[in-house]
């Protein structure tokens, strides 16, 4: 049963409709059709490495390599022996050509001032924001600490630290003091680059309060660069902290990029697992460049002429990738945005693309679930026919909210790209090509090329088609992570082990007749709460630092808006009294250890958690009843049935 309406074919039925591609759209699309891309695909399968190698001469050399790919399962070198450098790829690669005066960032700060750098003018920025950093004597291969706010500032310091050969590990501006410390510990960061405060819906966020904080824990730190973005005071230590304007005062613009080992570290970005503390997911230079590129120009299809706009955090892998190195390195013009969707209203980023012409535009599911509890009048109000492309991305989009994207934003004239990636991965993996793939609403579609997936049972054997198991990678990709800072062991381990040979991303799926891949959700203990991944047992270890608290269990419940919200399981020391205040404080208390983002939406109260006799606390049994659900799963071996009773009793 199919109707056709606007040159779109709808199947009534549900999980049946497919959108082709609009045929304006694919005929000046950088891949046209399913057979250009299967080309493509087949041909990166059966030689990864000359498929790569071929790509690869879009970057800069200072070195030719020798070898494009030395696989010995799980560590992958890419581009053996070649020397480049990402900043020079991202900016000097473009001075000779007609895009030197192109804008490279256009910035839009929360107040609604503007900044537009060329490439010629980023290029004369990072270039003298690297000199500074070596003035304080920051070498190649140092760690390079970064907590700030969403300004142009925060992409020369990357820029900058790439063209020296410096490390940088970014912590997102919503993280907590000791948050911070922890993650520069860990990485033995030498320098720290923050902000005196940031604006956030009208209020200015003391930033450097925050780091002054983390410092106190974070030895190996021994500068802090303090970039003046508002009026907020800040302290200013004697010997350690320098104002960006100062050292920017005298730096010279002349500062040749740093021929970088291909291998060689580019960032770390710290990432939650199911385990301990987070996982410095370590990413190096040529490979992930590439990767970030052709993504880029595949997946949004890049024009010379398109202004794009990625909503994310650059302290997230999504701004890592597709604001900063994709599209620079593809020499787009990349829109950057400090402050929220609905501040000053909820027609913020309607205005902004009204604006600025935003022609590609790529967002979370859970922004797009806030735009329709909005309403459609703030989007009426603002003219947005400019937009031709439209993107997801951090969780599975619900087939109603991709409906909505598509008429009300889309005005169904623009693909969605749906697209299916993770921290370590590096860039997207799979998604819907624009012109080429035919999209079905909820699905990324399908792989990549270079990508080879396959879903798999506990056994490691593949699944049947239309099955559901866990989703594997069998062959390495230019983009995957190298391994996780400091610790090659857990690397094994967490991704290599339980299928042996094959990449364990976390994330359940199933791979449907058509070949298209349906994300599940997370394997392990891995939470989603508005496109941030959260481990509950971060969580629960904040909260047993906590003087009240005895035992703590997080698991996610769903939720309208953040697709999943947090819900705590506590029990208290004896003679705590079971107050709302203290509930209070308990979520204040793990917004102060992780980010106010990783606070609990519930807390309850309960004598005792459900576990097995073992011990292990019965995650199933506690997510059935944050849920609100009768529990039907197997309960026999529950240590204690009258737990159980007891907090469904709590309940009513
Ligand atoms: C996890 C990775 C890299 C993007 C930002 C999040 C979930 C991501 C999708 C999607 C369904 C998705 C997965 C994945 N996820 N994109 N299009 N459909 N699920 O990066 O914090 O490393 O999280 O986000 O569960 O494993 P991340």
């Amino acid at each position: 049963m199919a109707e056709v309406k606007s040159g779109h074919i709808v199947n009534v039925m549900k999980e049946e409709r497919l959108f082709p591609p609009p045929k304006a759209f694919s005929e000046r699309a950088r891949i046209r059709s399913m057979e250009d891309y299967q080309k493509l695909w087949d041909e990166a399968a059966a030689d990864p490495g000359k498929f790569w190698g071929d790509m690869a001469k879009e970057l800069h050399w200072f070195k030719p390599f020798d070898k494009a790919l030395e696989w010995n399962m799980p560590f992958a070198k890419w581009f053996v022996g070649g020397l480049t450098n990402v900043s020079y790829n991202c900016l000097d690669a473009h001075l000779n050509t007609p895009r030197a005066n192109k804008a490279a960032i256009i910035w839009e700060g929360e107040p609604g001032d503007t900044v537009v750098l060329t490439y010629r003018m980023l290029h004369r920025e990072v270039c003298k924001f690297a000199n500074c950093l070596k003035s304080l004597g920051v070498n190649k291969g140092d760690r390079v600490s970064i907590y700030m706010p969403m300004v142009p500032e925060l992409a020369i310091a990357m820029l900058a630290c790439t063209r020296i050969g410096a490390i940088h590990s970014i912590v997102f501006g919503g993280f907590s003091a000791e948050a911070i410390a922890d993650r520069n510990q860990d990485a033995q960061a030498k320098v720290q680059i923050t902000a005196n405060g940031g604006w956030r819906r009208g209020k200015e966020l003391p930033l450097k309060g925050i780091v002054d904080e983390a410092l106190e824990k974070s030895p190996s730190i021994q500068k802090c660069i303090v970039l003046k973005r508002t009026r907020t005071e800040c302290s200013m230590k004697e010997g350690r902290d320098v104002w960006w304007h100062d050292l920017m005062a005298k730096a010279s613009p002349d500062c040749p990029a740093e021929p970088m080992d291909a291998e060689a570290p580019l960032f770390i970005l710290y990432t939650s697992g199911s385990t301990g503390k987070p996982k410095g997911v370590r990413h190096t230079t040529a490979g992930y460049n590439l990767f970030a590129k052709k993504t880029f120009e595949w997946v949004f299809d890049n024009r010379e002429d398109d202004v794009f706009w990625c909503t994310a955090d650059i302290g997230w892998i999504t701004g890592h990738s597709y604001i900063v190195y994709g599209p620079l390195s593809a020499g787009a013009t990349s829109l950057i945005f400090e402050g929220a969707p609905n501040w000053p209203d909820e027609g913020r980023f309607w205005e902004i693309i009204e604006k600025y012409r935003v022609n590609v535009f790529y967002t979370a599911p859970t922004a797009i679930r806030a735009f329709i509890k909005w309403g459609d009048e703030w989007v009426d109000k603002h003219d947005i026919s400019s937009l031709r492309l439209l993107g997801t991305v951090g969780e599975g989009i619900n087939p109603e909210a991709w409906m909505w994207y598509h008429k009300k934003i889309g005005a169904e004239r623009c693909p969605i790209v749906d697209t299916w990636w993770q921290t370590e991965t590096g860039g997207i993996m799979m998604t819907p090509l624009p012109g080429a793939t035919p999209t079905k609403p909820g699905s990324c579609c399908k792989p990549l090329p270079g990508i080879v997936p396959e879903v798999v049972g506990e056994d490691g054997k593949p699944v049947p088609t239309g099955s559901g198991g866990w989703l594997t990678i069998t062959q390495p990709w230019p983009g995957m992570l190298r391994g996780i800072w400091g610790d090659d062991e857990r690397y094994k381990a967490q991704y290599w082990s339980d299928v042996p040979g094959k990449y364990l991303c976390g994330d359940n799926a199933r791979c449907d007749e058509d070949g298209y891949y349906w994300i599940m959700g997370r394997i392990d203990d891995v939470l989603n709460v508005s496109g941030h991944r959260l481990s509950t047992i971060e969580i629960e270890s904040a909260l047993v630092s906590h003087d009240a608290v005895a035992e703590a269990a997080a698991v996610g419940r769903p939720d309208d808006m953040t697709g999943e919200a947090v819900c705590a399981f506590v029990t208290l020391t004896s003679g705590t009294e079971p107050t709302d205040a203290l509930k209070k404080e308990l979520k204040a208390h793990v917004g102060k250890e992780i980010g106010k983002f990783a606070a609990p939406a519930d807390i309850r109260f309960t004598s005792a958690l459900p576990k097995t006799r073992s011990g292990k606390i019965m995650r199933r049994l506690l997510r059935d009843i944050a849920a609100g659900r009768e529990s039907a799963g197997d309960t026999s071996t529950l240590e204690d049935f009258s737990v159980l009773a007891r907090l469904r009793s709590d309940d009513e």
